[in-house]
């Protein structure tokens, strides 16, 4: 059970490292047995269980598999409480396994699909679900939060917690603390949204409180006095193009301090000329902001980029810890957001401690340890519609998947990235976006020239040491984006899948590779580690999450990989069944006669509508099929036919109901070009699509 105690891990200094240092919990599991939400039994992805260990790991095997079948990708973290496995597939669809044997208990559909319609913006689901109190809660891309009972899915209350059709949607997961259940969202990459997090009862639904990210119209009044004093970091008209700074990945419940800890991430647009062109910070964009937890109270903030104007954030991983800090023991808040520092801040009163690069990187050439202010290079903001080759990129040095630390090593270990974007300004006037039909063509940012480019793009595994602000070592991955999210425990181990289909455990301590696992697919989301019965089971759900092709080889097929939950413990005896044989072949119909005009507007189109989820040019990369080898585009007309009445709704294909026929013949024109291109010269390297989250 979830129990009410504060969940603390301190161990003695550990002899290797001299120092002292606890995992500090926010939603507690009291031993480890559960991990009740989406940061573990405390807020590091770290679980005291050591069942399984750097000793026993020849015994270590599949205990069971479960094959995920709703269609469409998920990257989702699951959850485990009481011997029950609750994850959130596809759009959120929630599921309840018996934890030790994977026989399904419940299934419940939210009808996202169904009621997003093309709202759905690309292939995300919901990354997390939280249990607590005997209630499972998801939120959903269509901005609802729901509240199931944990026994059976029934639903208890549910609650729209953005406006239908306002740019919002829900990919993060809620937290829990005490009676509330909190909620972000993400939109500001794609439509004015002016960010917020709303907290409600969590026996009720009821709305408990709603804190805004950034300051809206002054003429209609400030919510609070944080709003007026952020309101004056801003300039021109901002509230027209809702500012951004969404709450759409990390948080953490603090209950030393009884505070939540939001992340919030970019600007809306993301360059500020557009949004503050009078310059300015923008609070709260980019910034934990510590809140009350009971009332939603502004306390503190720390910004790690005032003026954001590179599609950074603050919203990954915002973790807590008790570290020796010059012999004193300092309650800190370990951080690596998208602009590659790794910060360490004062949970008390938001000041920074230290902060280094985890990553080469030239926006900045270090952080001020007075102001807590980034030293910037000013050619980074691309001055003047001057082209700026900026690392790291919108990828940023650390996204999605979670970081974790380990009190017992003291390292923190982060899937990291190492690339960089060309940025400039956009030809013509600026403007924030430009829409078609409710898309986004551009967000204030120009359209990357041929030159300069940056260097090719690597990704590694790094162990972070938070004290000394140093690495300890790192694991080279293949791809630009090798490594999924990470999980550590008191066994001495460092568990990560990759995207090249192994499911790995390295040892904490010294990174050296001890087990892996053939997934056949992609693993990126993020592991867990439960007891149930007495017995350790490591959890994690596979399959390529990626919409465009990263470059593996062979790149995962929608088709041929399977969605699976895979659980391991010591003496499992489950194998999985035989691989599906990818068919690489790509269809043609000799009778299509590719019209060039057709074919350019159907360039446009496909990135506009279908891009996210099939792939950037028609590469994809799983979250979808590859449609330069389906069968459908072989037929220009009934290929629209198929694409205005998808049958396919339910899967996580929606119907573009309103997209003229000509426009959907247009993309059917471009994916002949696209297919005869690539039969004849397969690419060698993929595009990388470039958005953040
Ligand atoms: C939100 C994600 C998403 C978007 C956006 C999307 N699709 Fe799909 N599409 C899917 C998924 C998922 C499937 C597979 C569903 C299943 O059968 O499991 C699919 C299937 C298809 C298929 C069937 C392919 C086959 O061979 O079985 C076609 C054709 C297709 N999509 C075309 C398009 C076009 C054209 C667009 C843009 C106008 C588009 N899709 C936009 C997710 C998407």
């Amino acid at each position: 059970m979830a129990g009410a105690s504060i969940w603390m891990r301190c161990l003695a200094p550990a002899a290797a490292f001299a120092l002292a240092a606890c995992a500090q919990g926010g939603s507690e599991s009291a031993n480890g047995d559960d991990w009740p939400d989406y940061d573990g039994p405390g807020t590091t992805h770290y679980s005291p269980l050591d069942e399984i260990n750097d000793g026993n790991l020849d015994r270590l095997g599949l205990a069971w598999h479960f094959d995920i079948d709703v269609g469409g990708q998920s990257l989702t973290a699951p959850v485990a409480v009481d011997g029950i496995l609750y994850f959130a597939a596809g759009a959120s669809h929630v599921h309840a396994l018996d934890a030790a044997t994977g026989k399904l208990l419940w299934q419940y559909d939210s009808q996202t699909r169904e009621k997003a319609g093309v709202e759905l913006r690309g292939a995300w689901g919901s990354r997390g679900i939280a249990y607590a109190n005997g209630k499972v809660f998801t939120g959903t891309l269509d901005g609802r939060l729901i509240a199931l009972d944990a026994k059976t899915g029934a639903v208890l209350w549910t609650a729209q917690t953005t406006e239908r059709n306002d740019g919002r949607y829900i990919s993060g997961a809620p937290w829990v603390f005490k009676d509330k259940v909190v909620i972000g969202h993400g939109g500001a990459d794609y439509a004015p949204v002016r960010g917020y997090v709303t907290a409600y009862d969590q026996a009720t639904g009821k709305q408990a409180w709603r804190f805004w990210t950034v300051p809206g119209d002054p003429s209609k009044g400030f919510e609070n006095k944080a709003m007026e004093m952020a309101a004056k970091t801003w300039t021109g008209q901002w509230w027209k193009y809702g500012g951004g700074a969404t709450v759409w990945n990390a948080m953490a419940y603090d209950s030393k301090y009884n505070r939540l800890y939001i992340g919030t991430g970019n600007g809306a647009p993301w360059n500020r000329k557009i949004r503050s062109p009078g310059g300015g910070d923008n609070l709260f964009v980019c910034s934990i902001v510590a809140l009350d937890a009971d009332t939603g109270e502004y306390v503190w903030h720390y910004q790690t980029n005032p003026g954001e104007t590179w599609d950074f954030n603050s919203a990954m991983d915002i973790e807590l810890a008790e570290l020796k800090i010059d012999g004193v023991p300092r309650d800190v808040i370990l951080h690596a957001p998208k602009n590659g520092f790794f910060y360490v801040i004062d949970r008390k009163d938001g000041k920074l401690i230290s902060a280094k690069p985890i990553v080469p990187m030239n926006w900045a050439t270090g952080i001020d340890r007075k102001t807590g202010r980034p030293i910037e290079n000013p050619a980074a903001r691309f001055p003047e519609g001057k082209p700026a080759v900026v690392y790291p990129s919108p990828f940023g040095a650390h996204n999605i998947e979670a970081m974790s630390f380990n009190p017992s090593t003291g390292l923190v270990y982060i899937p990291a990235m190492d690339q960089g974007r060309v940025y400039i300004d956009p030809t013509g006037p600026l403007s924030a976006w430009t829409f078609k039909d409710g898309q986004r063509i551009s967000n204030g940012i120009g359209e990357i020239p041929p030159e300069p480019k940056p260097r090719p793009a690597t990704s590694f595994l790094l162990a972070w040491n938070p004290l000394t602000q140093s690495e300890a070592w790192r694991i080279p991955l293949k791809g630009v984006r090798g490594g999924g999210g990470t999980a550590t425990t008191a066994g001495n181990l460092l568990i990560e899948g990759r995207g090249d289909g192994r499911f790995t455990i390295l040892a904490a301590d010294t990174g050296k590779e001890l087990w892996s696992f053939n997934a056949r697919t992609a693993v990126m989301a993020q592991p867990i580690t439960y007891r149930t019965g007495g017995k350790q089971y490591i959890a994690v759900v596979a399959g390529s999450r990626f919409s465009t092709a990263q470059g593996y080889e062979p790149e995962w097929d929608y088709r041929t990989q399977q969605w699976r939950v895979l659980a391991f413990a010591l003496d499992g005896k489950d194998s999985l069944p035989p691989p599906v044989e990818k068919d690489m072949a790509i269809p043609d119909n000799p009778a299509f006669h590719v019209d060039p005009v057709l074919a350019r507007e159907g360039a446009r189109a496909y990135g506009e509508r279908c891009a996210g989820c099939h792939g950037a040019m028609g590469l994809a990369g799983g979250s979808a099929p590859d449609l330069l080898r389906s069968q459908v585009p072989l037929d220009a007309s009934a290929f629209a036919d198929f694409v205005r009445n998808s049958p396919l709704v339910s899967r996580g294909m929606p119907a573009f109901r309103e997209v003229p026929q000509r426009e959907l013949e247009a993309i059917a024109h471009y994916l002949r070009q696209r297919a005869r291109e690539v039969a004849k010269e397969p690419p060698k390297a993929a595009p990388i699509d470039n958005r953040g989250q």
